[in-house]
């Protein structure tokens, strides 16, 4: 049987920082696949590269050595991320990217709706709206879609960024302690939603966490470690 083959490889990434006359080593020799439709979470204390590694997948960061392969979609071969032009960049992120961020990233001057209506104009994929709307109401904001983000909690803001990151059905979901800036009770909740959204739509999903409980929500965990 052919092996599966994966959705995001990674082979020997090296990332230093310069500060003054220090050469910092945040990535130092880094390996790891991520399969289909697989949940990995990046685990590691502050400082371990977490922010760092998930920068350099989106191609916004490039690495001192190493490959970044990842699989457009799944009919599509493995393509070289760190490689990519500024150009082929943005197009990449926009396509084949779904991003959620700590601090939610809504557009402040703009509904839930028109959140999300945005990127999927940009992609020239407005048809996705009608999905797009009933994801929302499965993430409970079928009756938000008017209010705008200063209005919302931050979970239910946290459930917009997730529904805003799936709209154009990406490969790819990058999230960076997602619940990171939520109160326990919510942050299991979003979790949990953010788990079975990716989940549904098949997605891969690349998760940085320092939260040991939220990795383990996982199928599989890397681990990150400081260097000196
Ligand atoms: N642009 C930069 N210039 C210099 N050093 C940087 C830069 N970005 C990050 N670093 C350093 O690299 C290390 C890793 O940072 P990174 O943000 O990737 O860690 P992290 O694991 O995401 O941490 P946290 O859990 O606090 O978000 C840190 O020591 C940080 O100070
Ligand atoms: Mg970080």
């Amino acid at each position: 049987m052919k092996p599966i083959s994966p959705a995001v490889s990674v082979r020997g990434l090296v990332k230093t920082y310069r500060d003054g006359e220090n050469v910092r080593r945040v990535v130092d020799g880094l390996n790891f696949d991520a399969l289909p439709g697989e949940c990995v979470a990046l685990w590691g204390p502050s400082g371990s590269g977490k922010s760092t590694l998930l920068n350099i997948l989106a191609a916004l960061l490039k690495p001192d050595a190493g490959e970044v392969l990842v699989r457009p979609s799944r009919t599509e071969e493995l393509i070289a991320v760190h490689s990519l032009t500024a150009a082929q960049a943005t197009r990449y992120r926009r396509r084949c990217l779904g991003y959620v961020f700590q601090f939610f990233n809504l557009v402040p001057t703009l509904t839930v709706e028109e959140n999300i209506r945005l990127p999927l104009a940009l992609n020239g994929m407005e048809k996705n709206w009608f999905d797009a709307k009933a994801r929302l109401g499965r993430l409970g904001l079928g009756d938000r879609l008017n209010a705008f983000p200063e209005v919302l909690s931050g979970g239910e803001r946290q459930r917009v960024a997730i529904a805003r990151a799936l709209a154009h059905r990406p490969s790819i979901v990058l999230a960076d302690e997602p619940t990171g800036n939520l109160d326990a009770g919510n942050a299991q909740t979003v979790a949990a939603l953010l788990f079975e959204a990716v989940r549904a739509e098949g997605a891969t999903l690349l998760l940085a966490t320092h939260d040991a409980s939220l990795a383990e929500c996982a199928d599989r965990r890397i681990d990150l470690v400081m260097h000196s």
